[in-house]
């Protein structure tokens, strides 16, 4: 192995189980997706509940402390799952980690028996809306001025369903 190819080497990902350990790296990457991002804290106090889960995207090919490249938090109980949060660093769009980090927590879910998950999107999200429709959700609702913008416009939310049935 060259110095060459320990600067240049492209990422690769392994998508396992959040733990707590990641929530420090987690919460850097809410911080840079979302406008009222979550703490490390707030993350913490959802993954310790024991109907929540996560998958986190971890460098599978790195020589020190591993990066991460996005996380996805999930809720089931009464054999219906939500989809709290998912976020992937924008270094690494478009290179399928939101897709598999939704179809680890659409196994799990299935894998806990929900029947149905469930989402809630702001309608102006072009990205998270085309990986939802791909993944084979619907729109079943619209919450209208739902989301408050930087510029204090208000935004409805996409409420999305898939069937795991
Ligand atoms: C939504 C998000 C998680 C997608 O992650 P990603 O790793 O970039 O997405 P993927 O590479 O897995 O893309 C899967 C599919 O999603 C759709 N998609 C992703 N980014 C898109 C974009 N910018 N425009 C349109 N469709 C997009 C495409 O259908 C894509 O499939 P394709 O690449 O074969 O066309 C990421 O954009 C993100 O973190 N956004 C900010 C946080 C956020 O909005 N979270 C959702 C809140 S409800």
């Amino acid at each position: 192995m060259s110095l060459t190819d320990y600067f240049i080497r492209k990422p690769e990902f392994e998508i396992v189980p959040l733990e707590t350990d990641d929530l420090p790296q987690a919460a850097a990457i809410h911080q840079l997706r979302f406008a009222s991002p979550w703490s490390d804290g707030e993350l913490h106090s959802l993954l310790v509940q024991d109907t929540v889960f996560g998958f986190v995207a971890r460098q599978s090919n790195a020589y020190a402390r591993p990066l991460t490249g996005g996380f996805v938090l999930s809720r089931v109980a009464a054999g219906e799952a939500e989809i709290l949060t998912i976020g992937v660093d924008p270094r690494f769009s478009r290179q399928g980690l939101g897709w598999r980090l939704m179809r680890a927590a659409l196994r799990e879910a299935r894998d806990q028996a929900a029947e149905a998950v469930f989402l809630e999107v702001d309608e102006t999200n072009v990205a998270a809306i085309g990986l939802y429709r791909k993944l084979g959700f619907v729109d079943v609702g619209k919450r209208r001025a739902y989301y408050q913008g930087a510029g204090g416009t208000r935004t409805a939310a996409l409420v999305m369903r898939l069937d795991l049935g």
